[in-house]
């Protein structure tokens, strides 16, 4: 079986003051069933790591660069964020995709270079309000599915993040239906590239205004193994009924 997670993008929020409320997350899910990730500013990955090493949460970044090292200014590598401390990371989100003009192919070459390090890699994917509007969702993941994803996935070092662009911090959720019919469609896209053994290992998160009061309606969804959260993930007192809603899923 697939295990759920709950993963947090804190994006570019966080400073050392902040690291309070991973101190109180650990302390609070020592015992938790999902996989709990929290995606700090790679500025606080290290000591994000440190302080809460042999506790119930696993560490990610929220990008890296398509090489492995060389003359890159500001750039990082994935063998940087494994060596910091990060067990994933997240890419292709919306945001990388419009602030930096990432394509899916640009996605998929830094996924190979993720996984060749060894991390597990978060890919992200949604369409446009105008795009759903268009009747377009579907086609518009297929091919981000098929142009972002590598060949050589293992099942259980992809997770995959469905977050429509018109949902991320917006307040706006789609219906149960909408969610689950691009779940659907995703993991049987999965199953037709990669065969049913490694696609069922495959978790697909849903992204976009998960907060506590509406986790439960969409991790009772299937085929949603769980939730990439932003605003949600920044206070403990926010992320932790997400996180006991999925554990109780
Ligand atoms: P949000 O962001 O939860 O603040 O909508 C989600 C995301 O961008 O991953």
């Amino acid at each position: 079986m697939r295990r759920k997670l709950a993963a947090g993008n804190w994006k570019m929020n966080g400073t050392s003051a902040d690291l309070a409320q991973i101190e109180a997350l650990a302390t609070a899910h020592t015992g938790a069933l999902s996989e709990i990730l929290i995606a700090p500013p790679t500025t606080l990955l290290h000591r994000a790591a440190d302080i809460a090493k042999n506790g119930p949460i696993t560490f990610g970044a929220q990008d890296c660069h398509k090489r492995e090292s060389g003359a890159h200014t500001g750039d990082v590598s994935a063998a940087m964020l494994l060596d910091a401390g990060a067990t994933y990371v997240i890419l292709g989100h919306s945001e990388r995709r419009a602030d930096h003009d990432e394509h899916d192919e640009d996605v998929r070459a830094k996924a190979r270079a993720a996984l060749a390090a060894g991390l597990r890699v978060i890919i992200c994917m949604g369409e446009e309000l105008e795009e759903r509007e268009a009747d377009n969702t579907l086609d518009i993941i297929g091919g981000q599915l098929a142009g972002s994803i590598p060949d050589d996935v293992s099942g259980e070092n992809l997770v995959v993040a469905y977050e429509p662009i018109w949902a991320i911090g917006t307040g706006k959720v789609p219906s149960v239906a909408q969610i689950s019919e691009v779940h659907n469609f995703i993991r049987a896209r999965l199953e037709q590239r990669f065969g049913p053994k490694i696609a069922r290992a495959i978790r697909l998160l849903y992204g976009g205004s998960v907060k506590p009061t509406n986790a439960a309606e969409i991790f009772a969804i299937a085929n949603v193994d769980g939730a990439l959260v932003g605003g949600a993930s920044l206070k403990a007192d926010d992320f932790s009924p997400i996180i006991n809603a999925l554990d109780a899923s």
